[in-house]
């Protein structure tokens, strides 16, 4: 059982240049977190640390630390799993399918124009916070909230920095502000009418999908539910929609109102969505 948050450790990779350690050094002090020099920590294939770093990491009670490693040219998260960077995953293929003319169900469950303003209160690897990018255009923006540090580091570093390569899908990544932030804290603190559009995508259906991209969000994703009060404060920060994610056929949507559903491409998928003025 585990009894602590892990911490958060910024390191290099082991062939990493000057401008990679002094870019982990500045990473380190952004974010107010520990930097140890790649020679004083191993790190094993399972994550672990070695001595020097955490004394107490075979005590099963005391989280093992989570790194923060700085390459050459991209940054890890090496969590007790594995080692893990940011990709736009799903994402860059839905923003194509947009380029092509398609619709992405997402998108129209949000109901998205350019222009528009997007809370993601629930930013995760950052997938459906890209396709809003894409959506809303130039003129749009899309902020995304995410209550796990480590998580919210490497998506926000990721979104700021990633070269995926095409041109629409660099824009939608650049387009994305994150903040580590609680969605609770964060939209108690909105005006009224802040954002268009209000998104959530909690952890339940994370936690039943088994694929290979999702490893880092089941093992760190906070699992916390949306609560009534939660979608009460977010309807009050809607100009237009907010919009619930979940399986299909999923009790959360009438537990939390969300009469009007929206089918997935995918069948597990459905979103429901309120209307502001509901
Ligand atoms: C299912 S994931 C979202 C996936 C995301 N839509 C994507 O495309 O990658 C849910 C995320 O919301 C985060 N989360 C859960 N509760 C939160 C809260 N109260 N405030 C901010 N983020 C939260 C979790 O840590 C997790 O990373």
């Amino acid at each position: 059982m585990r009894l602590e948050t892990p911490e958060l450790i910024v390191t290099t990779t082991n062939k990493a240049n000057r401008e990679a350690v002094d870019a982990a050094h500045a990473l380190a002090a952004r974010y107010g977190l520990r930097f140890v020099s790649r020679e004083s920590v191993k790190i094993t294939d399972n994550g672990g640390a070695g001595s020097g770093v955490n004394a107490f990491s075979n005590l099963q009670e005391i989280s093992p630390p989570l790194f923060l490693i700085v390459g050459n040219e991209q940054l890890f998260l090496q969590t007790p799993s594995g080692k893990y960077h940011f990709h736009p995953g799903m994402a860059a293929l839905r923003v194509k399918r947009l380029v092509a003319g398609e619709t992405d169900t997402m998108v129209s469950a949000m109901g998205l124009r350019p222009g528009d303003a997007v809370l993601d209160c629930t930013l995760g690897l950052g997938g459906d916070a890209i396709v809003a990018g894409h959506a809303v255009g130039d003129a749009g923006r899309v902020v995304g909230l995410e209550s796990v540090l480590s998580l919210a580091i490497l998506v926000k570093e990721g979104l700021a920095h990633y070269h995926f390569g095409y041109r629409e899908i660099d824009e939608a990544m650049r387009r994305v502000t994150a903040h580590h932030a609680s969605n609770h804290d964060y939209l108690a603190r909105l005006p009224d009418r802040s954002f268009d559009v209000v998104y959530f995508d909690p952890m339940f259906r994370v936690t039943v999908n088994t694929s290979q991209g999702m490893v880092p969000l089941r093992e760190l994703g906070n699992p916390g539910r949306v609560t009534k009060e939660l979608v009460a404060q977010a309807r009050r920060a809607a100009r237009r929609r907010v919009v619930l994610k979940e399986r299909r056929g999923s009790a959360e949507f009438a537990r939390l109102g969300f009469t009007n559903l929206a089918g997935g491409r995918s069948n597990h998928i459905a979103y429901g969505y309120i209307e502001r003025n509901d």
